[in-house]
């Protein structure tokens, strides 16, 4: 107590702990919950005009492709283990997280009466490598499995290819992508949104609900809280940012554009899929499209 300064000191130390980890951490390590109390430490101006948003989609664009050239499996989950040094000795590993996924999805919609059987059509949003959509294409009877880089896309494809699953659409998606999406009865989203500017996770998100066929359902997760966090468009386009960089929208905001898409939440979850435990809040939430 006295060595670690303040009791808050304590409780930081001890959820960061490897043993906090192994006792409540998820798939990757980290505790499955959000302890913060004070949630008043950021600031989010998640309005831009369509240019900006462009500038900031190509931004995002550029990153993941780099990242999918240079780190395609660290950049999707980002333990050492996955490293492209690391990742020929550690492959089976790295796809069999991908089970978590369904797992989970499987879990929250039950806990909320979400019945998957009827949704035939899923879309998978940031598909990445492709981790979570082979599960998911056990699951539903066709899965659109969408990505802003070509390089996730082709190892994607060759791993759908390998387990010889031909219900798998992967695309490059793009903004006007949103125009002219599948039709799709369910959609799910896992460290994506994060990646992307509040402005775009807004645009994304909303296009997403929008498109969803009525009586489908979502499970997306999305930080909400970062303390500290500020951002603004104009400032952030002026920038030079990191690849992996970290975002969130506020859930007031999230919770506003479900309602607008005429969606209702089913229930929210707070994840471990953020670090910065205790000071960023990450949440998996279900929802459903009106009928
Ligand atoms: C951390 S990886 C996660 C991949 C996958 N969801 C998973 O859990 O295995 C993030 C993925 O989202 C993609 N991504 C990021 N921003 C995107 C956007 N605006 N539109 C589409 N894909 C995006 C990246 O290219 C990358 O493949």
């Amino acid at each position: 107590m006295t060595r670690c300064g303040s009791l808050e000191d304590l409780r930081t130390i001890l959820i960061n702990s490897p043993e906090f980890a192994a006792t409540t951490g998820n798939q990757f390590g980290r505790p499955d919950m959000a302890i913060v109390d004070n949630r008043t430490n950021q600031v989010v101006d998640f309005g831009a005009t369509t240019q900006q948003l462009q500038d900031l989609w190509a931004q995002v664009g550029r990153s993941w492709e780099s990242l999918g050239q240079d780190q395609p499996f660290h950049s999707v989950v980002t333990l050492d283990e996955f490293s492209p040094e690391k990742i020929d000795a550690n492959a089976a590993e790295f796809w069999e997280t991908g089970v978590h996924d369904t797992n989970k999805i499987l879990d929250i919609c039950k806990s909320c009466g979400i019945d998957l059987t009827p949704l035939n059509v899923a879309l998978e949003y940031g598909c990445g490598v492709g981790r979570a959509s082979v599960y998911l294409s056990s699951l539903f009877k066709t899965v659109h499995a969408l990505d802003v880089s070509r390089h996730h896309l082709d190892i994607a494809r060759q791993r759908a290819e390998q387990l010889h699953l031909d219900n798998i659409d992967f695309r490059l998606v793009n903004p006007s992508s949103f125009e002219e999406l599948p039709q799709f009865d369910f959609f799910y989203s896992r460290l994506v949104l994060q990646h992307n500017p509040p402005p775009v996770i807004a645009f994304i998100l909303t296009g997403l609900l929008q498109n969803l066929t009525p009586g489908g359902a979502g499970v997306f997760q999305v930080p909400v809280y970062m303390a500290g966090y500020r951002f603004g468009t104009a400032q952030y386009l002026k920038s030079t940012p990191p690849d992996l960089d970290m975002h969130c929208l506020p859930q007031s905001e999230v919770f506003d554009l479900v309602a607008r898409a005429g969606c209702t939440i089913c229930e929210v979850r707070e994840d471990g899929d953020v670090g910065k435990f205790g000071e960023w809040v990450s949440n998996t939430i279900a929802v459903r499209k009106t009928l």
